[in-house]
């Protein structure tokens, strides 16, 4: 069995693993970060998408043993029941889910998606760099809108910490 050291949602991890254990599972057996959701198991649906060093990644798609020695953000590490991120705030006001079992994954890739392409990010951006995650209630326009509410309140800070992002694209003033 295996040994890894995994940094998840900024406190390190040792954990013990079967070397063919999915990433998904460490964090929701493993760890009990139950808010990673499985849809489907085999890439399509988006619902247990989280951060692998800072870039959305399917997590039912990566073997735990490629992440050893790297960090892992998931729905779990971005806010509190008492302090929502802005993501989550814009999710919430304009009813960007249903039945909620899409939604961990469409607010990590939504934050994915607000820094890479900055606080002004358009609707046809959105739909398409949220064609890996997939929603059977809302038909996408609340959510569509929730992640440019979400990426403009944003405004180009870093996902967690609320610093700027050196990385993340800015609009200038006209
Ligand atoms: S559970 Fe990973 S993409 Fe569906
Ligand atoms: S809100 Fe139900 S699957 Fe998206």
């Amino acid at each position: 069995m295996p040994a890894i050291a995994l940094t998840v949602n900024g406190t390190p991890h040792g954990i013990d693993i079967d070397g063919r254990a999915l990433l998904v599972d460490v964090l929701r057996e493993g760890l009990g970060l139950t808010g990673t959701h499985v849809g489907c198991d085999t890439s399509q649906c988006g619902a247990c998408t989280v951060h692998l060093d800072g870039r959305a990644v399917k997590a039912c798609t990566v073997l735990a043993v490629q992440a050893d020695g790297h960090e892992v953000l998931t729905i779990e590490g971005i806010g509190t029941a008492g302090a929502l991120h802005p993501m989550q705030v814009a999710f919430r006001e304009h009813h960007g889910l249903q039945c909620g079992f899409c939604t961990p994954g469409m607010i990590m890739a939504g934050l994915d998606i607000a820094r890479r392409n900055g606080p002004s990010v358009g609707p046809e951006v959105v739909r398409e760099e949220l064609e890996g995650n997939l929603c059977r209630c809302t038909g996408y326009h609340n959510i569509v809108n929730a992640i440019m509410a979400g990426a403009q309140a944003m405004g180009g800070m870093q996902i967690v910490g609320g610093a700027p992002d050196a990385d993340a694209p800015t609009v200038s003033a006209a």
